[in-house]
């Protein structure tokens, strides 16, 4: 397919889940590829798997899992009649897990690529210029100069510091920092009560921190729906976690014991307050990852953001260079990243890959879980639509009972005319896992009324999804 000039027909710079996702399946397509990573956890290996395997979705959820058997251990346990003694935390050992799942992470992408025979290129790659039906790339070290029929840009994003106030790992932490902490602070400063914030903060206070999220906006989790942060802001908030909303920062000062956080609260007021942290974890978004590409060079059209612009399917203004994941529009998730990636290298192959934004489902890994898919109450009022709702708690589920899980709902919203899903949203037990279903049958335009007629095994936390969505039409039957 390629012509005589070109090394490859595809080489994706990036190895994180939109690039290597993208490799693979170019690949399997029976196109010549490479991928091209600068990633370096410091120990002088490649480290393929990007944000999300090295120091994103990966590490997280493993010290997610790690704390929460410790929380488990601690206060869950005796109530299923089980006694355990005094629990201590290893911590050293716990840090030591996540990085051996980070790195069978790293070495299981690059065992991949062997299997699809995709070349891995360590290095950092920049556009050098057009070539006739291609392009040509520049990686350094070394000066290599490689040629593809096309590129495709998935070098993601990295973490947004307050202005004035960069990273340094120690006192004032990004996620990478904030993953890494080789002792539990004794208090910890949270800027930003997003994602990260939630998570990364859940994972310090059950480790035995004092957590405290400082957040700008006047509303708590403002992207979920209104009524399944209200309840998230309920749980966390009796399980430890300080939120002080409609916060503004005014001053940050590391010292030598801590970090001085200067602030306005959202109680109005030209008052100012100050806390003192042990460690701040500043988690306020995230920028794409354009500046080392030499974009301007080959006149590669970014956004104000920074973020290459693309079309509906991931193509650049330049043709032969496509762009997906964190470093286009649209939400920074791993799964939206691997979904484009898939559908690009299917487009450059000659098929009809394409990406649904409106259908990319959210999850937060706190406890409980939130989860959601499609449209919230507010967004659907604010469109004019007419809906119908239904609603139905885990303390009325019988496996959650079980279980002991019984914080938080379902809740489906559906057209009021058509009886189509909307939106579906979810906190409480296994929702990461739950809102699966809510997106398959979105997927295929079911209605609620789909939902309530098909068979969910008993006892289940799938039977709540059920139940909601026999709620929608005021009939449920376990409530
Ligand atoms: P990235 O994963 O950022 O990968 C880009 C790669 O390109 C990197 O390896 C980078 O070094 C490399 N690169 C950049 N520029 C160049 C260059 N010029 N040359 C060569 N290589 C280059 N998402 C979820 O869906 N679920 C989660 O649970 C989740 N948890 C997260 C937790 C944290 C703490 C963080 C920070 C993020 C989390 N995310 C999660 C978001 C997720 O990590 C990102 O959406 C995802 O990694 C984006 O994938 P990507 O391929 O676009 O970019
Ligand atoms: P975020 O966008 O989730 O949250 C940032 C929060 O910081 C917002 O609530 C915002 O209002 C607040 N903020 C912004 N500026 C502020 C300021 N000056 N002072 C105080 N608060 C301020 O971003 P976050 O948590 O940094 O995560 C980055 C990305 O990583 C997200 O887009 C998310 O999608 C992804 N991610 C996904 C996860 C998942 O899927 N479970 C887990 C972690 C991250």
């Amino acid at each position: 397919m390629a012509s005589s000039r070109q090394d490859y027909d595809v080489l994706v710079i990036g190895a994180g889940p939109g690039g290597y996702v993208a490799a693979i399946r170019a690949a399997q397509l029976g196109l010549r590829v490479a991928c091209v990573d600068d990633w370096d956890n410091g120990t002088g290996k490649p480290a393929l798997g990007g944000t999300c395997t090295n120091v994103g979705c990966i590490p997280s959820k493993a010290l997610l899992q790690s704390s929460e058997y410790a929380a488990l251990a601690a206060h869950g346990l005796a109530e299923h009649g089980v006694r355990v003694g005094k629990t201590t935390v290893d911590l050293a050992r716990m840090l030591a897990r996540k990085d051996t799942v980070v790195r069978q992470n790293n070495e299981g992408i690059l065992f991949l690529f062997k299997k699809n025979k995709v070349d891995f290129v360590s290095g950092h790659a920049a556009l050098r210029a057009p070539i006739e039906g291609g392009w040509e790339v520049l990686v350094e070290p070394g000066a290599q100069v490689l040629r593809a029929r096309n590129v495709v840009v998935a070098t993601g994003s990295s973490p947004r510091a307050l202005p004035g106030t960069p990273f340094d790992e120690e006192r004032i932490l990004s996620n990478t920092g904030a993953l890494m902490l080789e002792e539990v602070p004794r208090s910890l400063g949270v800027i930003g009560a997003g994602v990260i914030g939630l998570e990364l903060g859940s994972v310090w206070r059950r480790l035995g921190a004092e957590v405290t999220l400082l957040e700008a906006l006047p509303v708590f989790l403002g992207v979920a729906d209104e009524q399944i942060a209200k309840e998230a802001l309920k749980a966390f908030t009796r399980q430890g976690l300080k939120i002080q909303l409609g916060v503004q920062i005014t001053e940050i000062r590391p010292g030598p014991n801590g970090v001085l956080v200067r602030y306005r609260d959202g109680a109005g007021g030209d008052d100012q307050k100050a806390i003192e942290f042990e460690r701040l974890i500043v988690s306020i978004g995230r920028v794409p990852n354009t500046a080392g590409l030499d974009a301007q060079r080959v006149g590669l059209a970014l956004d104000a953001r920074g973020a290459v612009v693309v079309d509906a399917h991931c193509a650049t203004n330049l043709p032969g260079i496509w762009a997906v994941g964190d470093v286009v529009r649209g939400p920074m998730l791993a799964h939206k990243a691997e979904e484009e990636g898939v559908a690009v290298a299917e487009r450059i192959a000659g098929g009809a890959g394409h990406v649904d934004l409106d259908l990319i489902p959210s999850v937060v890994y706190t406890d409980p879980e939130i989860a959601w898919v499609g449209q919230t109450e507010a967004q659907l009022k604010t469109a004019g639509r007419a809906y119908r709702s239904g609603s139905f708690p885990f303390a009325a589920n019988g496996r959650a009972r079980a279980a002991g899980h019984t914080v938080g709902f379902v809740k489906m919203l559906a057209d009021a005319a058509t009886d189509e899903v909307l939106g579906v949203h979810i906190i409480g037990p296994s929702a990461s896992e739950l809102i699966s279903e809510a997106v398959v049958a979105m997927s295929f335009r079911a209605s609620s009324e789909d939902i309530a007629r098909i068979c969910h095994a008993h006892p289940t936390l799938s039977e709540a999804v059920r139940e909601a969505a026999l709620a929608v039409d005021r009939r449920t039957l376990n409530l």
